[in-house]
Protein backbone atom coordinates (compact mmCIF):
# COMPACT_ATOMS: atom_id res chain seq x y z
CA UNK A 1 0.00 0.00 0.00
CA UNK A 2 2.63 2.41 0.94
CA UNK A 3 4.78 1.67 -2.56
CA UNK A 4 1.51 2.62 -4.36
CA UNK A 5 0.90 5.35 -2.47
CA UNK A 6 4.62 6.90 -3.14
CA UNK A 7 3.91 5.58 -6.94
CA UNK A 8 0.86 8.01 -7.23
CA UNK A 9 2.72 10.69 -5.23
CA UNK A 10 6.05 11.04 -7.79
CA UNK A 11 3.43 10.58 -10.92
CA UNK A 12 0.77 12.89 -9.68
CA UNK A 13 3.97 15.71 -9.65
CA UNK A 14 5.36 14.20 -13.09
CA UNK A 15 1.77 14.90 -14.74
CA UNK A 16 1.18 18.19 -12.33
CA UNK A 17 -2.19 16.11 -11.80
CA UNK A 18 -4.32 16.84 -8.62
CA UNK A 19 -6.29 14.24 -6.74
CA UNK A 20 -9.53 15.31 -5.19
CA UNK A 21 -11.81 13.34 -3.03
CA UNK A 22 -15.34 13.85 -1.62
CA UNK A 23 -15.96 12.94 1.92
CA UNK A 24 -17.29 9.59 1.48
CA UNK A 25 -14.24 7.95 -0.41
CA UNK A 26 -12.30 5.38 1.71
CA UNK A 27 -9.74 6.12 3.87
CA UNK A 28 -6.93 5.58 1.72
CA UNK A 29 -8.07 7.52 -1.04
CA UNK A 30 -8.90 10.91 1.53
CA UNK A 31 -5.47 10.47 2.94
CA UNK A 32 -3.74 10.39 -0.43
CA UNK A 33 -6.10 13.56 -1.72
CA UNK A 34 -4.71 16.92 -2.42
CA UNK A 35 -8.70 18.18 -2.14
CA UNK A 36 -10.91 16.36 -0.01
CA UNK A 37 -14.56 17.88 0.28
CA UNK A 38 -18.59 17.39 0.31
CA UNK A 39 -19.93 18.56 -3.10
CA UNK A 40 -20.07 21.98 -3.09
CA UNK A 41 -16.37 22.63 -1.88
CA UNK A 42 -15.32 20.14 -4.59
CA UNK A 43 -17.78 22.11 -7.10
CA UNK A 44 -16.29 25.69 -6.25
CA UNK A 45 -12.70 23.82 -6.41
CA UNK A 46 -13.00 22.24 -9.53
CA UNK A 47 -13.60 25.99 -11.14
CA UNK A 48 -10.99 27.25 -9.19
CA UNK A 49 -7.90 24.76 -10.46
CA UNK A 50 -4.66 25.38 -12.52
CA UNK A 51 -4.09 21.76 -13.62
CA UNK A 52 -4.14 20.01 -16.69
CA UNK A 53 -5.32 16.47 -14.84
CA UNK A 54 -7.66 16.60 -12.48
CA UNK A 55 -8.37 12.77 -11.19
CA UNK A 56 -11.97 13.05 -9.19
CA UNK A 57 -12.66 10.17 -6.52
CA UNK A 58 -16.10 9.94 -6.58
CA UNK A 59 -19.21 9.59 -8.35
CA UNK A 60 -19.69 9.95 -11.47
CA UNK A 61 -22.25 13.49 -11.60
CA UNK A 62 -19.58 14.65 -9.55
CA UNK A 63 -16.68 14.43 -12.31
CA UNK A 64 -18.96 15.20 -14.63
CA UNK A 65 -19.69 18.76 -12.78
CA UNK A 66 -15.71 19.14 -12.87
CA UNK A 67 -15.68 18.40 -16.09
CA UNK A 68 -18.31 21.30 -17.10
CA UNK A 69 -16.94 24.15 -14.77
CA UNK A 70 -13.34 23.35 -15.93
CA UNK A 71 -12.61 22.66 -19.84
CA UNK A 72 -9.46 23.29 -19.62
CA UNK A 73 -8.47 19.99 -17.45
CA UNK A 74 -8.75 16.74 -18.33
CA UNK A 75 -10.70 15.18 -15.93
CA UNK A 76 -11.04 11.47 -15.08
CA UNK A 77 -13.00 9.49 -12.74
CA UNK A 78 -10.89 6.44 -11.56
CA UNK A 79 -13.82 3.83 -12.09
CA UNK A 80 -15.93 4.06 -15.00
CA UNK A 81 -18.82 2.64 -13.35
CA UNK A 82 -19.49 4.79 -9.95
CA UNK A 83 -22.77 5.97 -10.31
CA UNK A 84 -25.31 7.43 -7.91
CA UNK A 85 -28.32 5.27 -8.43
CA UNK A 86 -30.24 8.46 -6.90
CA UNK A 87 -28.86 10.39 -10.23
CA UNK A 88 -30.22 7.98 -12.19
CA UNK A 89 -33.70 7.92 -10.45
CA UNK A 90 -35.12 11.16 -13.26
CA UNK A 91 -34.21 11.60 -16.40
CA UNK A 92 -34.64 14.22 -19.18
CA UNK A 93 -37.84 13.16 -20.63
CA UNK A 94 -39.44 12.32 -17.16
CA UNK A 95 -38.32 15.94 -16.12
CA UNK A 96 -39.66 17.77 -19.31
CA UNK A 97 -42.81 15.35 -18.90
CA UNK A 98 -42.80 16.65 -14.74
CA UNK A 99 -42.28 20.59 -16.25
CA UNK A 100 -45.30 20.46 -18.72
CA UNK A 101 -47.69 19.35 -15.53
CA UNK A 102 -46.34 22.61 -14.00
CA UNK A 103 -46.03 25.40 -16.48
CA UNK A 104 -45.40 28.30 -14.08
CA UNK A 105 -43.00 26.56 -11.74
CA UNK A 106 -38.90 26.89 -10.74
CA UNK A 107 -36.78 23.92 -11.03
CA UNK A 108 -34.11 23.48 -8.63
CA UNK A 109 -32.37 20.13 -9.19
CA UNK A 110 -29.76 18.79 -6.78
CA UNK A 111 -26.23 18.50 -7.70
CA UNK A 112 -26.53 14.46 -7.66
CA UNK A 113 -28.36 14.70 -10.86
CA UNK A 114 -27.62 13.70 -14.77
CA UNK A 115 -25.92 16.79 -16.70
CA UNK A 116 -29.45 16.15 -18.97
CA UNK A 117 -31.71 16.90 -15.90
CA UNK A 118 -28.86 20.07 -14.88
CA UNK A 119 -29.54 21.34 -18.57
CA UNK A 120 -33.37 20.94 -18.07
CA UNK A 121 -33.19 22.47 -14.82
CA UNK A 122 -33.50 26.40 -13.73
CA UNK A 123 -30.84 26.11 -10.78
CA UNK A 124 -28.46 23.90 -9.58
CA UNK A 125 -28.61 23.57 -5.20
CA UNK A 126 -26.35 21.00 -3.12
CA UNK A 127 -27.09 20.08 0.04
CA UNK A 128 -24.91 22.22 1.90
CA UNK A 129 -26.67 25.45 0.08
CA UNK A 130 -30.62 24.06 -0.58
CA UNK A 131 -31.77 26.35 1.63
CA UNK A 132 -30.23 29.46 0.22
CA UNK A 133 -30.75 28.50 -3.36
CA UNK A 134 -34.92 27.41 -2.63
CA UNK A 135 -34.93 31.41 -0.81
CA UNK A 136 -33.46 33.14 -3.30
CA UNK A 137 -36.21 32.15 -5.83
CA UNK A 138 -39.70 34.61 -6.17
CA UNK A 139 -41.85 33.42 -3.04
CA UNK A 140 -45.01 33.35 -5.18
CA UNK A 141 -43.28 30.79 -7.55
CA UNK A 142 -43.93 26.85 -7.49
CA UNK A 143 -40.44 24.73 -6.96
CA UNK A 144 -40.44 21.79 -8.41
CA UNK A 145 -37.47 20.05 -6.43
CA UNK A 146 -35.73 16.55 -8.21
CA UNK A 147 -34.69 14.06 -7.43
CA UNK A 148 -34.31 13.80 -3.87
CA UNK A 149 -37.82 13.63 -2.26
CA UNK A 150 -35.95 13.93 1.30
CA UNK A 151 -33.49 16.39 0.75
CA UNK A 152 -36.63 18.53 -1.02
CA UNK A 153 -39.28 17.78 2.12
CA UNK A 154 -36.22 18.99 4.35
CA UNK A 155 -35.77 22.46 2.27
CA UNK A 156 -39.71 23.12 2.18
CA UNK A 157 -40.19 22.50 5.95
CA UNK A 158 -37.43 24.47 6.96
CA UNK A 159 -38.11 27.80 3.99
CA UNK A 160 -41.85 27.52 4.37
CA UNK A 161 -41.87 27.53 0.35
CA UNK A 162 -44.35 25.37 -1.96
CA UNK A 163 -41.52 22.70 -2.92
CA UNK A 164 -43.23 19.50 -5.58
CA UNK A 165 -40.92 16.98 -5.01
CA UNK A 166 -39.74 14.08 -7.51
CA UNK A 167 -40.09 10.86 -5.89
CA UNK A 168 -36.34 10.26 -6.09
CA UNK A 169 -34.12 9.19 -2.71
CA UNK A 170 -30.53 8.24 -1.48
CA UNK A 171 -30.70 4.11 -1.06
CA UNK A 172 -27.38 4.60 1.61
CA UNK A 173 -29.81 7.56 3.38
CA UNK A 174 -32.90 5.92 3.10
CA UNK A 175 -31.99 2.63 4.36
CA UNK A 176 -29.45 3.13 6.50
CA UNK A 177 -30.78 4.36 9.67
CA UNK A 178 -33.90 3.32 11.49
CA UNK A 179 -35.80 5.07 14.49
CA UNK A 180 -35.10 1.96 16.36
CA UNK A 181 -31.19 2.84 15.90
CA UNK A 182 -31.52 6.36 17.46
CA UNK A 183 -33.69 4.93 20.56
CA UNK A 184 -30.87 3.02 20.80
CA UNK A 185 -27.86 5.32 20.42
CA UNK A 186 -29.88 8.01 22.68
CA UNK A 187 -30.04 5.94 25.28
CA UNK A 188 -26.48 4.38 25.22
CA UNK A 189 -25.46 8.14 24.99
CA UNK A 190 -26.97 10.73 26.24
CA UNK A 191 -24.76 13.87 26.25
CA UNK A 192 -23.83 13.07 22.00
CA UNK A 193 -25.36 15.14 19.74
CA UNK A 194 -27.11 13.83 16.58
CA UNK A 195 -26.03 15.54 13.57
CA UNK A 196 -28.17 14.28 10.37
CA UNK A 197 -27.48 14.28 6.63
CA UNK A 198 -30.71 15.49 4.78
CA UNK A 199 -30.66 13.01 2.57
CA UNK A 200 -31.97 10.85 5.22
CA UNK A 201 -35.76 9.94 6.02
CA UNK A 202 -37.96 12.78 7.37
CA UNK A 203 -38.17 10.56 10.27
CA UNK A 204 -34.43 10.32 11.05
CA UNK A 205 -34.18 13.93 10.13
CA UNK A 206 -37.16 14.83 12.71
CA UNK A 207 -34.89 13.47 15.06
CA UNK A 208 -31.93 15.34 14.76
CA UNK A 209 -30.22 18.07 16.88
CA UNK A 210 -28.97 19.57 13.39
CA UNK A 211 -29.17 18.44 9.88
CA UNK A 212 -26.44 19.58 7.85
CA UNK A 213 -24.20 18.47 4.90
CA UNK A 214 -20.91 16.33 5.00
CA UNK A 215 -18.77 19.96 4.43
CA UNK A 216 -21.21 21.05 7.34
CA UNK A 217 -19.96 18.05 9.58
CA UNK A 218 -16.74 18.30 9.25
CA UNK A 219 -16.85 22.36 10.53
CA UNK A 220 -19.00 21.55 13.25
CA UNK A 221 -16.73 18.95 14.64
CA UNK A 222 -14.17 21.58 14.96
CA UNK A 223 -15.83 23.05 17.98
CA UNK A 224 -17.39 20.28 19.05
CA UNK A 225 -16.60 16.57 21.07
CA UNK A 226 -19.15 14.16 21.07
CA UNK A 227 -21.24 13.03 18.15
CA UNK A 228 -23.59 10.81 17.00
CA UNK A 229 -23.11 10.94 12.83
CA UNK A 230 -26.24 9.61 10.16
CA UNK A 231 -24.40 10.12 6.85
CA UNK A 232 -22.54 7.55 4.52
CA UNK A 233 -19.78 5.80 7.30
CA UNK A 234 -16.85 6.72 4.85
CA UNK A 235 -17.05 10.42 6.51
CA UNK A 236 -17.42 8.90 10.07
CA UNK A 237 -14.14 6.78 9.65
CA UNK A 238 -12.40 9.86 8.37
CA UNK A 239 -13.54 12.16 10.95
CA UNK A 240 -12.49 9.86 13.27
CA UNK A 241 -8.86 8.78 11.98
CA UNK A 242 -8.29 12.57 12.17
CA UNK A 243 -9.23 13.64 15.20
CA UNK A 244 -8.82 10.41 17.38
CA UNK A 245 -9.01 12.29 20.49
CA UNK A 246 -13.41 13.08 19.86
CA UNK A 247 -16.01 10.60 20.28
CA UNK A 248 -17.30 10.23 17.10
CA UNK A 249 -19.61 7.14 16.41
CA UNK A 250 -21.66 6.28 13.17
CA UNK A 251 -26.10 5.96 14.37
CA UNK A 252 -25.33 2.30 12.06
CA UNK A 253 -22.60 0.16 10.43
CA UNK A 254 -25.17 -0.10 7.61
CA UNK A 255 -24.65 3.27 6.27
CA UNK A 256 -22.21 2.92 3.08
CA UNK A 257 -22.20 3.71 -0.43
CA UNK A 258 -21.28 0.75 -2.48
CA UNK A 259 -20.75 2.94 -5.54
CA UNK A 260 -18.58 5.34 -3.50
CA UNK A 261 -16.39 2.49 -2.46
CA UNK A 262 -15.49 1.37 -6.07
CA UNK A 263 -12.71 3.55 -5.62
CA UNK A 264 -9.17 2.11 -4.51
CA UNK A 265 -5.49 3.20 -4.29
CA UNK A 266 -4.96 1.03 -7.28
CA UNK A 267 -7.87 2.48 -9.23
CA UNK A 268 -6.31 5.87 -8.35
CA UNK A 269 -2.70 4.56 -10.04
CA UNK A 270 -4.08 3.45 -13.18
CA UNK A 271 -6.46 6.63 -13.62
CA UNK A 272 -2.94 8.59 -13.70
CA UNK A 273 -1.42 6.16 -15.20
CA UNK A 274 -3.86 5.71 -18.17
CA UNK A 275 -5.37 8.94 -17.96
CA UNK A 276 -8.83 6.85 -17.67
CA UNK A 277 -12.17 7.30 -17.38
CA UNK A 278 -12.15 10.76 -19.11
CA UNK A 279 -15.33 12.39 -18.21
CA UNK A 280 -16.55 14.26 -21.42
CA UNK A 281 -19.95 15.93 -21.66
CA UNK A 282 -21.66 17.23 -25.04
CA UNK A 283 -20.89 20.94 -25.80
CA UNK A 284 -24.58 21.93 -25.82
CA UNK A 285 -25.80 19.53 -22.82
CA UNK A 286 -22.35 21.30 -20.74
CA UNK A 287 -23.28 24.58 -21.71
CA UNK A 288 -26.81 24.78 -20.62
CA UNK A 289 -25.97 22.57 -17.58
CA UNK A 290 -23.10 25.05 -16.51
CA UNK A 291 -26.28 28.03 -16.46
CA UNK A 292 -27.93 26.01 -13.91
CA UNK A 293 -24.72 25.46 -11.66
CA UNK A 294 -23.33 29.08 -12.13
CA UNK A 295 -26.99 30.01 -11.03
CA UNK A 296 -25.91 28.16 -7.50
CA UNK A 297 -22.14 29.43 -7.66
CA UNK A 298 -23.41 33.17 -8.03
CA UNK A 299 -25.55 32.12 -4.47
CA UNK A 300 -23.36 29.71 -3.18
P1 LIG B 1 -22.73 16.44 0.38
O1 LIG B 1 -21.37 16.21 -0.15
O2 LIG B 1 -23.30 17.71 -0.21
O3 LIG B 1 -22.85 16.43 1.84
O4 LIG B 1 -23.67 15.30 -0.22
C1 LIG B 1 -23.62 14.00 0.08
C2 LIG B 1 -23.79 13.06 -1.04
O5 LIG B 1 -24.55 12.14 -1.00
C3 LIG B 1 -22.97 13.18 -2.19
O6 LIG B 1 -23.24 12.10 -2.98
FE1 LIG C 1 -25.61 8.82 -4.46
FE2 LIG C 1 -26.31 8.29 -1.97
FE3 LIG C 1 -24.02 7.36 -2.88
FE4 LIG C 1 -24.33 9.99 -2.43
S1 LIG C 1 -24.35 8.37 -0.91
S2 LIG C 1 -23.40 9.03 -4.22
S3 LIG C 1 -26.48 10.24 -3.00
S4 LIG C 1 -26.06 6.82 -3.63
Amino acid sequence: MKDIAQTIKLLKEKKQALILAHNYQALEIQDLADYRGDSLQLSILSAELNSPLIIFCGVRFMAETAAILNPESKVILPVQDAGCPMADMINGDQLREFKAQYPDSVVVCYVNSTVEVKAESDICCTSSNALKVVSSIDKDKTILFVPDRNLGSWVAKVSGRKIITWNGYCPTHQWGFTAQDIQEMRTSHPDYELLVHPECDPLIVAEADHVMSTGGMVNYLQEHDRLIIATENGLTDYLKHIHPEKKIISLSPKAICQNMRKTRIEDVLSALQDEQYHIQVEPDIARKARLSIDRMLAIK
